[in-house]
């Protein structure tokens, strides 16, 4: 009853807004200002917000540079009130720039800001728009044609088409931008056009209204000089926490600065890989829910003892289910800690979920990969590891790279009877 009563209040809740409003995670303080400070342009004449929403970027580029032309472009016309109502010297223009013909209303701006901010809906461009011949045009070589269908690269492409030579922008991306192999084209076609000087990690409570990890983007509308470096930072809560410099090369491999924030290991180690574990996914909760049997899922981690040692029932139901046995270790695949899940088979069989992995490893091994795994080392490799903006995911390939520390005088020993 008590489930029947929240699933309606929740429709509710989505009938009250409109489907913008879904997508939409607004800039809180004090990223909106961190966006408009890391830009290096003194003293921009024309600043342009694409997706301006209730203001609250364009608002702290009128603090810092109080001389500049200030322009607010976005397709929900209340918000461009409030926008008025907030800045009322800031030109404002209603446009959808998720349709083709919108580049016409935008050609009076055309390669004359200084500064585009912009922090776009993360979503889905309308796959009718995706085939329209003007928004195809924008589409650069080296793109593939399948990014037009994300609303963050369309607007990308009209921020690159608004700025001047040498021009400034400050963006707003999902984390699957940064680290995602999906967008790896990505990474390499704007790392090569645009010179990208800083990518900044945002926790992820930074936006009012959605619970997403983001980036900042600061990059200057010209080509990288061969030996461009991008400063990669983390921040927490509301602080800049480190930074570190990489070549724009690495940078095109991952720009989190979590993955690179990794210090280089002191003691011996060998991979996942490199011991012959074997990793493996179980099925989906909704055929393991129709076996009407008990399975280990994300929840079940919570259920474990401090020791994370899992005594699972007889097999009730063989069938051609994979079962987890005594010596696997189960491990989150996804979910926001899934990195601090683990548990270890201590005896009986279990069947377990495809958000779970089950790693079986060479009995010589085991009591190397359960320390690392259980350390905290371990724990933090996995957290900079994470991938994907909304729900986090701790990729395969990514787990067979899982450092296991290798201890004691036979270090040497063993790691070359490996590598044989
Ligand atoms: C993530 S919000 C950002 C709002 C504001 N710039 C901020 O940072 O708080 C995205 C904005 O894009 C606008 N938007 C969504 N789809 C759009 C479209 N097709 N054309 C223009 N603006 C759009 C939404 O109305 C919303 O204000």
């Amino acid at each position: 009853m008590l489930i029947r009563m929240e699933r309606a209040r929740s429709s509710q809740a989505l009938r009250d807004t409109s489907p913008m409003d879904r997508c939409a995670h607004y800039t809180k303080e004090p990223f909106n200002h961190w966006l408009v400070q890391f830009i290096q342009a003194p003293m921009p004449q024309q600043v342009v917000d694409l997706g301006v929403g209730g203001g609250s970027l364009l608002s702290a580029a009128a603090e810092r540079w109080r001389h500049a032309d200030l322009i607010g472009i976005d397709v929900c016309a209340t918000a461009l009130a409030r926008l008025q109502a907030r800045l009322p010297l800031a030109a404002v223009r209603r446009a959808d720039l998720m349709r083709g013909r919108v580049l016409k209303v935008l050609d009076e701006w055309s390669g004359s800001a200084d500064v585009v901010l912009c922090n776009p809906p993360f979503t889905q461009t309308p796959p009718e728009h995706v085939q329209s011949a003007e928004l195809q045009a924008l589409l650069p070589d080296g793109l593939p044609a399948s990014y037009l269908k994300r609303a963050e690269v369309v607007f990308l492409l009209h921020t690159l088409r608004l700025l001047r030579p040498g021009g400034e922008m400050g963006l707003v991306l999902p984390a699957s931008f940064a680290s995602g192999n999906q967008y790896l084209a990505f990474r390499q076609w704007l790392f090569t056009r645009c010179t990208v000087s800083r990518v900044v990690q945002l926790p992820a409570g930074a936006f009012a209204g959605a619970d997403v990890h983001a980036f900042l983007w600061i990059a200057k509308n010209c080509k990288p000089s061969s030996h461009a470096q991008v400063e990669l930072a983390f921040a927490e809560r509301d602080r800049l926490m480190w930074t570190r410099k990489v070549h724009r090369a690495h940078a095109i491999l991952r720009c989190d600065a979590s993955f690179h924030g990794q210090s280089p290991r002191k003691v011996a180690h060998v991979t996942l890989a490199e011991t012959g574990a074997r990793v493996s996914r179980g099925r989906s909760v909704q055929e393991l829910r129709g076996k009407a049997l008990h399975y280990f899922h994300t929840t079940s981690f919570a259920q474990l003892p401090p020791n994370r040692q899992l005594v699972a029932g007889e097999p009730e139901h063989l069938g051609a289910l994979d079962l987890a046995k005594t010596g696997d270790f189960l491990l989150g695949r996804v979910g926001r800690s899934c990195h601090a899940q683990i548990a270890e088979v201590r005896s009986g069989f279990t069947a377990y979920s495809d958000c779970v992995y089950r790693i079986q490893v060479p009995k010589r091994w085991r009591a190397a990969v359960r320390a690392s795994l259980l350390s905290e080392e371990g724990t933090a490799w996995r957290a900079s590891r994470l991938r994907g903006s909304a729900a986090r995911l701790l990729a395969l390939a990514d787990l067979l790279q899982h450092p296991i520390a290798i201890q004691g005088k036979d270090n040497d020993e063993r790691r070359s009877r490996l590598v044989e």
